[in-house]
Protein backbone atom coordinates (compact mmCIF):
# COMPACT_ATOMS: atom_id res chain seq x y z
CA UNK A 1 0.00 0.00 0.00
CA UNK A 2 1.02 3.59 -0.55
CA UNK A 3 2.60 5.66 2.11
CA UNK A 4 -0.33 8.03 2.10
CA UNK A 5 -3.05 5.77 3.16
CA UNK A 6 -0.82 4.84 6.11
CA UNK A 7 -1.03 8.33 6.77
CA UNK A 8 -4.59 8.75 6.40
CA UNK A 9 -4.86 5.85 9.29
CA UNK A 10 -2.73 7.61 11.95
CA UNK A 11 -3.83 11.21 11.17
CA UNK A 12 -7.40 10.01 11.58
CA UNK A 13 -6.78 8.59 15.07
CA UNK A 14 -4.32 11.52 15.89
CA UNK A 15 -5.13 14.95 13.42
CA UNK A 16 -2.42 17.13 13.06
CA UNK A 17 -4.41 20.15 14.64
CA UNK A 18 -4.30 17.73 17.90
CA UNK A 19 -0.57 18.87 18.13
CA UNK A 20 0.96 21.83 20.57
CA UNK A 21 1.88 24.88 18.73
CA UNK A 22 5.67 24.96 18.27
CA UNK A 23 5.70 20.84 17.50
CA UNK A 24 6.32 19.24 14.29
CA UNK A 25 4.67 15.94 13.80
CA UNK A 26 4.30 14.09 10.07
CA UNK A 27 5.98 12.94 6.94
CA UNK A 28 9.74 14.17 8.25
CA UNK A 29 11.13 12.36 5.21
CA UNK A 30 9.73 10.65 2.10
CA UNK A 31 7.48 10.68 -0.84
CA UNK A 32 3.46 10.24 -0.36
CA UNK A 33 3.14 7.78 -2.87
CA UNK A 34 5.79 5.42 -1.61
CA UNK A 35 5.01 2.06 -1.82
CA UNK A 36 5.38 0.43 2.28
CA UNK A 37 4.78 -3.14 3.05
CA UNK A 38 7.16 -3.09 6.52
CA UNK A 39 7.18 -0.51 9.03
CA UNK A 40 9.80 -0.36 11.73
CA UNK A 41 7.91 1.18 15.08
CA UNK A 42 10.54 3.20 17.55
CA UNK A 43 9.92 5.54 19.88
CA UNK A 44 12.85 7.53 18.62
CA UNK A 45 14.79 7.77 15.27
CA UNK A 46 18.56 7.58 15.51
CA UNK A 47 21.42 5.92 12.72
CA UNK A 48 21.26 2.67 14.79
CA UNK A 49 17.27 2.43 14.07
CA UNK A 50 18.01 3.64 10.63
CA UNK A 51 20.32 0.94 10.05
CA UNK A 52 17.89 -1.72 11.85
CA UNK A 53 15.27 -1.07 9.15
CA UNK A 54 17.79 -1.13 6.39
CA UNK A 55 19.00 -4.69 7.62
CA UNK A 56 15.57 -5.88 8.11
CA UNK A 57 14.03 -4.03 5.05
CA UNK A 58 11.73 -1.68 6.30
CA UNK A 59 10.08 0.69 4.09
CA UNK A 60 8.92 3.55 6.55
CA UNK A 61 10.07 4.26 10.46
CA UNK A 62 7.29 5.30 12.38
CA UNK A 63 8.11 7.13 15.46
CA UNK A 64 6.60 9.08 18.21
CA UNK A 65 9.46 11.62 18.25
CA UNK A 66 10.06 13.80 15.37
CA UNK A 67 13.73 14.26 14.13
CA UNK A 68 13.49 17.67 13.83
CA UNK A 69 11.95 20.78 15.39
CA UNK A 70 14.21 23.34 13.87
CA UNK A 71 14.56 24.24 10.42
CA UNK A 72 17.57 22.78 8.70
CA UNK A 73 19.79 24.97 6.63
CA UNK A 74 22.35 22.05 5.41
CA UNK A 75 21.96 18.22 5.30
CA UNK A 76 25.94 16.75 5.69
CA UNK A 77 27.32 14.20 7.85
CA UNK A 78 27.75 17.80 10.83
CA UNK A 79 24.80 17.04 12.53
CA UNK A 80 22.60 14.08 14.04
CA UNK A 81 19.44 15.21 11.87
CA UNK A 82 21.69 15.47 8.86
CA UNK A 83 23.41 12.11 9.45
CA UNK A 84 19.72 10.46 9.55
CA UNK A 85 18.64 12.26 6.74
CA UNK A 86 21.38 10.85 4.17
CA UNK A 87 21.21 7.28 6.11
CA UNK A 88 17.18 7.24 5.53
CA UNK A 89 17.99 8.77 1.58
CA UNK A 90 21.20 6.28 1.30
CA UNK A 91 18.02 3.23 2.32
CA UNK A 92 15.16 5.11 0.15
CA UNK A 93 13.02 4.42 3.56
CA UNK A 94 10.47 6.91 4.64
CA UNK A 95 9.99 8.78 8.50
CA UNK A 96 7.19 9.74 9.99
CA UNK A 97 6.40 10.89 13.42
CA UNK A 98 3.19 11.55 15.83
CA UNK A 99 4.31 13.65 18.49
CA UNK A 100 2.08 15.60 20.78
CA UNK A 101 -0.71 14.89 18.62
CA UNK A 102 -0.59 11.17 19.53
CA UNK A 103 -0.36 12.52 23.25
CA UNK A 104 -3.87 13.93 22.92
CA UNK A 105 -5.99 11.64 21.05
CA UNK A 106 -8.36 9.83 22.53
CA UNK A 107 -6.62 6.41 23.66
CA UNK A 108 -3.26 8.03 23.05
CA UNK A 109 -0.19 8.41 25.42
CA UNK A 110 -1.74 10.28 28.06
CA UNK A 111 -5.15 8.65 28.31
CA UNK A 112 -2.65 5.44 28.78
CA UNK A 113 -0.86 7.31 31.18
CA UNK A 114 -3.74 7.74 33.23
CA UNK A 115 -5.45 4.20 32.80
CA UNK A 116 -2.27 2.76 34.07
CA UNK A 117 -2.40 4.78 37.44
CA UNK A 118 -6.63 4.22 37.56
CA UNK A 119 -6.89 8.04 37.15
CA UNK A 120 -10.82 8.62 36.56
CA UNK A 121 -12.67 11.03 35.16
CA UNK A 122 -10.12 12.86 33.58
CA UNK A 123 -10.40 15.48 31.34
CA UNK A 124 -7.00 17.42 29.50
CA UNK A 125 -4.98 20.05 31.29
CA UNK A 126 -4.71 22.19 27.78
CA UNK A 127 -6.89 21.60 25.08
CA UNK A 128 -5.41 21.56 21.62
CA UNK A 129 -8.36 20.74 19.83
CA UNK A 130 -11.88 20.79 19.90
CA UNK A 131 -14.15 18.65 17.48
CA UNK A 132 -17.40 19.48 15.49
CA UNK A 133 -19.42 18.27 18.36
CA UNK A 134 -17.41 20.25 21.08
CA UNK A 135 -15.40 17.30 22.42
CA UNK A 136 -12.23 18.33 24.09
CA UNK A 137 -8.86 17.12 23.49
CA UNK A 138 -5.92 18.17 24.64
CA UNK A 139 -2.21 17.70 26.26
CA UNK A 140 -2.06 15.97 29.95
CA UNK A 141 -4.87 14.13 31.76
CA UNK A 142 -6.12 14.94 35.50
CA UNK A 143 -9.17 13.68 37.25
CA UNK A 144 -8.96 11.64 40.75
CA UNK A 145 -7.71 8.39 41.99
CA UNK A 146 -10.22 5.56 44.02
CA UNK A 147 -8.49 5.81 47.28
CA UNK A 148 -6.54 8.19 48.50
CA UNK A 149 -2.83 7.67 49.27
CA UNK A 150 -0.47 10.10 50.99
CA UNK A 151 2.37 11.36 48.27
CA UNK A 152 5.22 8.79 49.22
CA UNK A 153 2.92 5.76 49.16
CA UNK A 154 1.29 7.50 45.79
CA UNK A 155 5.05 7.65 44.54
CA UNK A 156 5.96 4.04 45.17
CA UNK A 157 3.04 3.09 43.17
CA UNK A 158 4.23 5.18 40.18
CA UNK A 159 7.49 3.07 40.66
CA UNK A 160 5.60 0.02 40.57
CA UNK A 161 3.47 0.62 37.47
CA UNK A 162 7.01 1.76 35.29
CA UNK A 163 9.18 -0.73 37.14
CA UNK A 164 11.02 1.87 38.01
CA UNK A 165 13.80 0.82 40.45
CA UNK A 166 13.25 4.48 42.48
CA UNK A 167 12.15 8.00 41.51
CA UNK A 168 12.00 11.81 42.77
CA UNK A 169 9.02 13.46 43.83
CA UNK A 170 8.38 16.72 45.26
CA UNK A 171 6.26 18.04 48.55
CA UNK A 172 5.57 16.30 51.90
CA UNK A 173 5.46 12.83 52.16
CA UNK A 174 2.58 12.63 53.95
CA UNK A 175 0.49 14.98 51.74
CA UNK A 176 -2.98 13.12 50.81
CA UNK A 177 -3.14 12.43 47.03
CA UNK A 178 -6.68 11.62 45.80
CA UNK A 179 -6.79 14.45 42.47
CA UNK A 180 -4.15 13.57 39.64
CA UNK A 181 -2.49 15.00 36.59
CA UNK A 182 -0.62 13.34 34.23
CA UNK A 183 1.35 14.68 31.36
CA UNK A 184 3.80 11.53 29.20
CA UNK A 185 7.19 13.09 28.21
CA UNK A 186 9.03 16.48 29.42
CA UNK A 187 5.78 18.13 30.95
CA UNK A 188 7.53 20.73 32.49
CA UNK A 189 5.22 23.69 30.59
CA UNK A 190 1.94 22.45 31.97
CA UNK A 191 2.97 23.06 35.25
CA UNK A 192 0.82 26.42 36.06
CA UNK A 193 -2.07 25.02 34.44
CA UNK A 194 -1.77 21.84 36.69
CA UNK A 195 -4.64 22.04 39.20
CA UNK A 196 -4.02 18.28 41.52
CA UNK A 197 -3.08 17.20 44.22
CA UNK A 198 -0.02 15.26 42.61
CA UNK A 199 1.46 15.99 38.97
CA UNK A 200 3.15 13.03 37.62
CA UNK A 201 4.91 13.13 34.41
CA UNK A 202 8.12 11.85 32.73
CA UNK A 203 10.91 14.23 33.27
CA UNK A 204 11.35 18.39 34.26
CA UNK A 205 14.00 20.93 34.37
CA UNK A 206 15.73 21.27 38.29
CA UNK A 207 14.23 24.98 38.48
CA UNK A 208 10.65 24.14 36.72
CA UNK A 209 10.59 21.27 40.04
CA UNK A 210 12.08 24.03 42.43
CA UNK A 211 9.41 26.97 41.11
CA UNK A 212 6.67 23.51 41.52
CA UNK A 213 8.56 23.19 45.49
CA UNK A 214 7.86 26.99 46.09
CA UNK A 215 4.18 27.20 45.05
CA UNK A 216 2.91 24.08 47.10
CA UNK A 217 2.57 21.83 44.28
CA UNK A 218 3.29 18.02 44.64
CA UNK A 219 5.31 15.88 41.49
CA UNK A 220 6.16 12.64 40.83
CA UNK A 221 8.77 12.06 37.77
CA UNK A 222 7.70 8.58 36.13
CA UNK A 223 10.68 9.05 33.58
CA UNK A 224 10.01 10.29 29.68
CA UNK A 225 11.00 6.65 27.98
CA UNK A 226 8.49 5.06 30.54
CA UNK A 227 5.74 7.10 29.87
CA UNK A 228 6.22 6.85 26.45
CA UNK A 229 7.27 3.60 25.17
CA UNK A 230 3.53 2.74 24.27
CA UNK A 231 3.03 4.57 21.85
CA UNK A 232 4.87 1.57 19.99
CA UNK A 233 1.75 -0.65 20.89
CA UNK A 234 -0.57 2.35 19.99
CA UNK A 235 0.88 3.00 16.61
CA UNK A 236 1.13 -1.40 16.02
CA UNK A 237 -2.81 -1.12 17.10
CA UNK A 238 -3.74 2.47 14.67
CA UNK A 239 -2.09 0.11 11.87
CA UNK A 240 -3.67 -3.68 12.94
CA UNK A 241 -6.17 -3.58 10.18
CA UNK A 242 -3.90 -2.66 7.43
CA UNK A 243 -1.75 -5.16 4.96
CA UNK A 244 1.71 -3.98 6.56
CA UNK A 245 4.21 -5.92 8.78
CA UNK A 246 4.76 -4.20 11.46
CA UNK A 247 7.81 -4.83 14.11
CA UNK A 248 9.35 -2.94 16.67
CA UNK A 249 12.72 -1.66 16.85
CA UNK A 250 14.91 -3.64 19.01
CA UNK A 251 17.78 -0.89 18.39
CA UNK A 252 15.93 1.64 20.04
CA UNK A 253 16.61 1.34 23.85
CA UNK A 254 16.28 4.11 26.95
CA UNK A 255 18.89 6.35 26.25
CA UNK A 256 19.15 6.48 29.96
CA UNK A 257 20.16 3.69 32.39
CA UNK A 258 20.08 2.51 35.75
CA UNK A 259 22.52 1.71 38.39
CA UNK A 260 22.25 -0.24 41.53
CA UNK A 261 23.78 1.70 44.83
FE1 LIG B 1 8.66 12.69 24.52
Amino acid sequence: MILQEIIYKIESFAPLAMACDGDNPGLMFGKKDKEISKVLVALDVDLGVIREAKEKDADLILTHHPLMFDPIRQINETTPAGRCLLELADGNIALYSAHTNLDSAKGGLNDIFAEKLGILGTKPIEVTYTDENGISYGIGRVGTIEEEMTLTEFAAFVCKKFGLPSTNFVGDGNAKVKTVAVCSGSGGSLLSEVSADVYVTGDIKYSNARNAADSGQNLVIAGHYETEICAMEVFKEILSDLPLEVIFSEANKNVFNYTEG
